[in-house]
């Protein structure tokens, strides 16, 4: 089969690592790709929201699957514009339908899904310009901090929560009158605020069946002791030690069954993986967000610990036969530490040369904002590379990423000394 990723980040670098071990892909292309899958698989420069170009490459190198790594082609439907073309329906997409892709498009969708289906999450309103009085007035019921929510896409920058009840009002109108994230801001969702650890569970769905992948748990805050400004995230670990077995029987039975179930009841097409974002409020576990793809740094970690033949659980997907699949899961602990530009997630620069990559041993870099320019690695993105180590626990994994980080260096490198510490 011939593949295309779409995608240029940590995750599809490991998209690719995974399905280039795979004897059922002949031709792997990433679109548009970084310096690490251009190692393996060929790289060719067209944007993920280019549907019009994806459809002329598909066509020309006779492409039989595509991998949507990020939300936004998602969101924007390109399922339904590959199901709705005669010369491309053919072709196995990975990733739900727009319709429930809505999960991660829309806070308040989301919201009213995990409502109707009775599956934990935090009490929640939502406002609009029209009603930012009562948005006021919701807040005064809450109790600190409060927690708000631009509706739609915001590059990860939607989610603002405040200690004080006044910021908080002149947040809401910030974000309904003042348009702060754009569209994605005309409508807000405010909610009540979960106090616990966050962790995030995976799901493979053919819109019937699921598997559940290996959790894992990413650190988003910039600083050390989970401090500073929020990023994509700037290391991972799977499995999380605190998720039992016990506790892992209650997200299954509490959340991913009626998600599952939620999706053939709202005839939702879904194919592809589900992101949970969740939180250990107690011993119970809340849902905070939907996300309709792998994260980023987490598939870093829960890729390389699938045994499986990566291709066969993707055809299992597309092909409505998960069930007949058995997931084979690595004993091994794996975990990755991100190296960012200096500045990231405020401007940094880019064009840094990389150097060290080829004294790396039993840890694997993989490239995220990192591009080929004049034969050499240089930065082109906030967050630069994963270092991902396997170990027995979770401590030696980490040790290892960091002893191969000294070997690494680009101009204002940085990265958290701390990823594991509240483990
Ligand atoms: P989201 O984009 O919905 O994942 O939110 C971003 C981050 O905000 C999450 O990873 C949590 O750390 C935090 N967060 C979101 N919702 C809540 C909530 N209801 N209670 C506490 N923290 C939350
Ligand atoms: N690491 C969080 C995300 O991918 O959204």
């Amino acid at each position: 089969m011939n593949i295309l990723i779409l995608g240029s980040g940590g995750r599809e670098h490991t998209f690719a690592w995974k399905i280039s071990q795979s004897p059922l892909c002949k031709k792997l292309f990433v679109a548009p790709g970084n310096s690490g899958t251009a190692e393996i698989a060929t790289n060719v420069n067209i944007s993920v929201t280019d549907f019009v170009a994806i459809k002329q490459l598909v066509l020309l190198k006779e492409i039989d699957m595509v991998v949507v790594g990020p939300e936004d082609p998602l969101v924007m439907g390109i399922h339904d514009f590959f199901l709705n073309d005669q010369t491309i329906k053919h072709v196995k997409v990975i990733g739900p339908q727009k319709k429930a892709a809505e999960l991660e498009g829309s806070k308040e969708f989301a919201k009213e899904f995990l409502y109707r289906h009775k599956i934990p999450t935090a009490a929640y309103q939502s406002f609009t310009k029209e009603t930012v009085e009562e948005g006021f007035k919701f807040l005064e019921t809450l109790n600190s901090p409060y927690v708000l929510k631009a509706d739609g896409l915001a590059a990860g920058k939607g989610v603002v929560i405040l200690k004080d009840l006044e910021e908080a009002k002149t947040e809401l109108k910030s974000m309904l009158i003042d348009a702060k994230f754009g569209e994605a801001s005309n409508k807000v969702v405010i909610e009540e605020f979960l106090d616990g650890i966050e962790l995030s569970c995976f799901v493979l769905t053919d819109g019937k069946n699921y598997k559940i992948l290996p959790t894992a748990k990413d650190y988003k805050r910039i600083g050390e002791g989970d401090t500073g400004l929020n990023t994509g995230g700037m290391g991972a670990v799977s499995p999380v030690p605190f998720a039992t077995k016990e506790f892992l029987d209650k997200i299954e039975e509490r959340i991913v069954k009626p998600t599952i179930n939620g999706f053939k009841k709202d005839n939702l097409p879904y194919k592809g993986f589900v992101f949970i974002g969740l939180i250990k409020v107690g011993e119970d576990p809340k849902v905070i967000e939907y996300n309709v793809r792998m994260g980023d740094p987490e598939t870093e970690v829960v890729l390389p610990r699938l045994k499986n033949d990566f291709v066969e659980i993707l055809l299992a997907m597309s092909n409505q036969t998960l069930e007949k699949t058995a997931i084979e899961i690595d004993e091994r602990a794996a975990t990755t530490i991100m190296l960012v530009s200096g500045g990231y997630p405020e401007s940094y620069e880019k064009g840094k040369i990389i150097s060290g990559i080829e004294n790396i041993q039993d840890s694997i870099p993989f490239h995220a904002g990192a591009n080929i320019k004049d034969g050499k690695v240089v930065t082109s993105g906030g967050r630069v590379m994963a270092i991902t180590s396997y170990g027995k626990t979770y401590k030696e994994a980490i040790k290892k990423s960091y002893q191969n980080i000294e070997k690494l260096h680009f101009d204002k490198m940085y990265y958290r000394k701390d990823i594991g510490f509240d483990l």
